[in-house]
């Protein structure tokens, strides 16, 4: 198992952002996670085109876009120019999601669903085939630095059920409060992703953790 491994730049700091996102292009990380918060969704406003945009002209790793906003149907286009590759939209924001998938994929992105901790996997059984990524929010979102939220495990199994049942090809993202101590179970129980932020950047070492991250299976069976 390979696990892809997705810092959050949401803990990074942006008052030298360029070398966070060096930092991020020498590391064993897949993906940069770009949290895009509109206060309306979620009680938090972070940051949305020209930051992308800045972020995309260092970058090395593909844009693993994670939106919290309203409406993110609008602004498809605005999110590929801006240097989006996988685009992820949340089901309980998303009234017409079907279209919305197919409008992301039309824009040459990897199209993905992102669940709150309260919504059930089920109301993904309609589209699951369609996309390339769930984004199981682990813990409520908004803000970085929360508790892991343990029901999780039970969602990462009903939605690998799930996938099996429809063959579809999504991967399963795990999104708040990953940190060392509960990756490795979180990869045994079937995650594909990893978002990590305040675990990486508040780390002395954030290049080590990534790969301690990214190694965690190797770890594991070491131990
Ligand atoms: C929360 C965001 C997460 C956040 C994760 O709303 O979607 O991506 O950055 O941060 P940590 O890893 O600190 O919980
Ligand atoms: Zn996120």
């Amino acid at each position: 198992m390979n696990p892809i491994i997705a810092p959050s730049i949401l803990s990074a700091d942006f008052g030298k952002l360029n070398e966070d996102i060096e930092m991020i292009n020498k590391s064993a990380a897949d993906w940069i996670h770009c949290d895009v918060m509109d206060g309306r969704f979620v009680p938090n406003i972070s940051f949305g085109f020209p930051v992308l945009k800045a972020v995309k002209k260092v970058a090395k790793k593909p844009l693993d876009v994670h939106l919290m906003i309203l409406e993110p149907e609008k602004y498809i286009a605005d999110f590929r120019n801006a240097g989006a590759d996988i685009l992820s939209v949340h089901i309980e924001a998303s009234p017409h999601l079907h279209r919305t998938i197919q409008q992301i994929k039309e824009h040459g992105m990897m199209a993905g669903v992102a669940i709150n901790p309260h919504t059930p996997v089920s109301q993904l059984e309609h589209v699951i085939a369609a996309i390339d990524l769930v984004c199981l929010m682990s813990v409520n979102p908004g803000f970085g630095g929360q508790k892991f939220i343990a029901n999780t495990y039970i969602k990462i199994k009903q939605l690998k059920d799930l996938i099996v049942a429809s063959n579809s090809k999504a991967k399963i993202e795990i999104d708040g409060g990953v940190d060392l101590r509960n990756a490795g179970a979180l990869l045994a129980a079937g995650a594909d992703v990893l978002v990590a932020g305040n675990t990486v950047f508040s780390a002395e070492n954030p290049d080590q953790t990534i790969s301690l991250l990214k190694n965690t299976v190797r770890n594991t069976i070491a131990v």
